[in-house]
């Protein structure tokens, strides 16, 4: 393919993946699968490696993600990023409004939004085009975080509007939605990481990510609402508003132009409640005095502009004894402390239990049973301790101590360096880890036995059934149908249920199997990188580190797994209960000739599709590797192929072939 010729196809590719973005987006329409869109994506990131010359930066590719930004760069803030100043009560507002009547007399409307808890973010941009996102930082300089911006959907990485101007800054809050959050914390549990905290923290973390690939995954959102730039052809915020959100940017409907401070009231109580229905944490409502030219009049104050306040909503906290301290312990063995308090009313519901996150978080508070805590409910499903009443503190009270033996079996805990949680370490003996192995095997992005639940679980426990997911599969009719409620119908559902779980795919099984750090996605990874079990069990550490986003953690985890005696057995006991090991479909073997023989391939075939290439290279024993390393044993060079590649197998000293050389090695 010539320049000329790529950089035709890049247009076209670009001009029909945005359009599809802007459909799915903004009008919620699709005219193509996830699957056809994806493939367009990679036509186009493929042909960006060929030519990088080529490649566009509003390029859709972007905003999957792949640039790796080593430290963010601090740049200077245009226009400083001023704070907000605040008031909790209503006189407090109609002193605002006095202030502003005095100042540019009785003419002025005002713009009432709602106070979006995330992270601020500068978007600048030049002729349309999005060149720069910087974090708030000291309000002076923040961090330049376009990589990351540039994978949040909702951002246009380029505004098509005939009356743009040259320059402008738009400012907003990127989010976290609590959809999201909830998911990524299920996925976090499910893989035995530690759970993100709230969705802020949870949004500020990933915006401060080094791989926007990551970044890109984690879906983040973002609401504007302050158009900055030099001679804007606007005379109010509210025309401010109307503008960016023709241009596409994502500005929340939740504002009202308010002509007298009673109507300002009557926004703060409407969205008092209603805040609660939005994707994303608010804690008030801002008034903007609306027109333009009063806000220059108005001014600023060193920390904030004086045509402005936020009105805060009153944190829904509560005050309640802390009665006692439990401890749960999970699937992987780590002991979170639960708060049980003297049940109180909280956000409209009845709240008698409270997460504390850690050990640590149990001495920052330095919490006492029998003391008065306050809880509030953030953006968090549970309520949490934020702090303890001193003032009603006895003096008999004593420091709370963390346990030192597992609640369920009673083995001596135990802390593993740079983590803040303690584990029970009795992995195959201590009950709730070997139930929560069995749970999670059995979760519907597992082994979907929907039949089976966490009380059934525990009777076939009990009775000394099953000790391993893989005991299941042992099960016959007679052992079920004995158990306590269980009628012949539901007994035969669970059988029935275990014996279709043998058809999920393997990657399925993969993630059932409950290995550390190996959550759904790294499981499909795995999977499609070494098509077996078997393969995975027997890969290397170095050879693991070669599969796509596999880092040294999970690396490390996965040799561990099987290098345990007991999980031989268990991926044994898996085998002859016949569930699926192995990938489906163009995995049929057809030599063992590339046996132990790593490739890399690139550029374009003629006698093959690259997956067809890939497949080949598998079936005959061989395995793909993603990047060309010192280990590599052949570079399979197609047309048109990446540069960089080539140049590093030359210096490395990789075999290179030909489609035709490569054909040959089978022949
Ligand atoms: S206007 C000069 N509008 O609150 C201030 N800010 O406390 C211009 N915020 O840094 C900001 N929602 O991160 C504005 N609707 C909204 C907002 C909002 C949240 C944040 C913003 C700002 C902070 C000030």
């Amino acid at each position: 393919m010539t320049l000329a010729e790529a950089q035709i196809q890049i247009a076209e590719l670009t001009e029909n993946a945005n359009r599809f973005n802007h459909l799915y987006y903004q009008e919620s329409k699709s005219e193509i699968s996830d699957f056809e869109f994806d493939q367009l994506l990679s036509k186009l990131q493929e042909l960006e490696q060929q030519f990088p010359t080529l490649a566009q930066p509003d390029s859709p590719t972007l905003r999957v993600g792949g640039i790796v930004t080593k430290s963010f760069e601090s740049v200077a803030h245009q226009y400083p990023m001023l704070s907000l100043s605040n008031t909790y009560s209503e006189g407090e507002l109609l002193e605002f409004d006095e202030r502003v009547r005095k100042s540019i007399g009785p003419q002025f409307d005002f713009v009432c939004e709602l106070k979006y808890d995330g992270v601020a973010i500068s978007l600048i941009y030049e002729n349309g085009l999005l060149v720069r996102g910087i974090t708030r930082g000291d309000g002076v300089r923040g961090d330049d975080v376009t990589a990351n911006v540039k994978t949040i959907k909702s951002i246009p990485l380029r505004v098509n509007d005939e009356n743009l101007p040259a320059r402008f800054e738009v400012r907003g809050e990127i989010f976290m939605p609590f959809k999201e959050f909830e998911r990524i914390n299920k996925e976090r549990e499910d893989i035995g990481e530690p759970l993100l905290a709230n969705p802020r923290n949870a949004c500020s973390g990933t915006l401060k990510m080094q791989d926007s690939g990551v970044v890109a995954r984690r879906k983040l959102d973002c609401y504007c609402y302050y158009l900055l730039g030099e001679n804007l052809p606007f005379t109010s915020h509210s025309e401010a508003l109307h503008a960016i959100k023709n241009w596409n940017f994502p500005v929340s409907d939740a504002w009202k132009t308010c002509v007298e401070a009673k109507e300002v009231l009557k926004f703060i109580e409407h969205w008092e409640k209603g805040r609660f229905e939005l994707p994303v944490a608010t804690d008030g409502v801002v008034v903007k005095i609306n027109n333009l030219s009063q806000q220059e009049d108005l001014g600023f104050t060193a920390k904030s502009p004086r045509w402005a306040i936020a009105y805060k909503y009153k944190a829904e906290a509560a005050v309640t004894q802390l009665l006692s301290v439990s401890y749960q312990v999970g699937r992987t063995g780590a002991v979170t402390p639960v708060a049980n308090m003297e049940p109180v009313q909280l956000a409209g519901t009845k709240v008698k239990r409270a997460s504390i996150h850690n050990a640590d978080e149990i001495a920052r508070l330095d919490l006492r049973i029998g003391d008065f805590v306050f809880v509030e409910k953030g953006g968090e499903i549970i309520p949490k301790i934020t702090g303890v009443d001193l003032s009603k503190r006895t003096p008999e009270l004593e420091p709370l101590v963390f346990i030192s033996a597992c609640p369920e079996c009673g083995s001596p805990l135990m802390r593993i360096e740079g983590e803040v949680a303690y584990y029970c370490p009795n992995v195959y003996g201590c009950p709730p880890q070997i139930k929560g192995r069995i749970e999670h095997f059995i979760q519907r992005k597992a082994m979907n036995i929907d039949s089976l639940g966490p009380e059934t679980i525990d009777q076939l426990f009990q009775k000394g059934l099953v000790n391993t997911p893989a005991d299941l599969y042992k099960l016959n009719f007679e052992q079920v149908s004995q158990l306590d409620r269980f009628a012949e119908k539901s007994a035969r559902n669970v059988i029935e249920g275990i014996e279709k779980s043998k058809q999920v795919p393997f990657k399925q099984v993969l993630f059932g199997m409950g290995i550390r750090y190996v959550g759904a996605t790294v499981a499909e990874k795995l999977a499609g990188h070494f098509g077996s079990l078997e393969n995975i069990s027997k890969a290397s550490f170095e050879q693991l580190l070669e599969a796509p986003e596999i880092g040294e953690k999970i690396a490390q985890s996965i040799v561990q797994f099987f290098a345990e005696p007991r999980n031989t057995a268990y991926v044994a006991d898996l085998k002859l209960a016949n569930v699926k090991l192995e990938e489906e479909g163009g995995q049929e073997i057809e030599s063992e000739k590339l046996n132990g023989l790593s490739f890399v391939i690139s550029g374009v075939f003629s006698q093959f599709s690259r997956d067809e290439l890939q497949d080949k290279i598998k079936a005959n024993g061989g395995r793909l590797v993603s990047g060309v390393t010192g280990k590599t044993n052949f570079l399979v060079a197609g047309e048109n192929m990446g540069p960089s590649k080539l140049e590093k197998a030359e210096k490395l000293g990789v075999k290179i072939i030909d489609e035709q050389a490569f054909l040959d090695m089978l022949a």
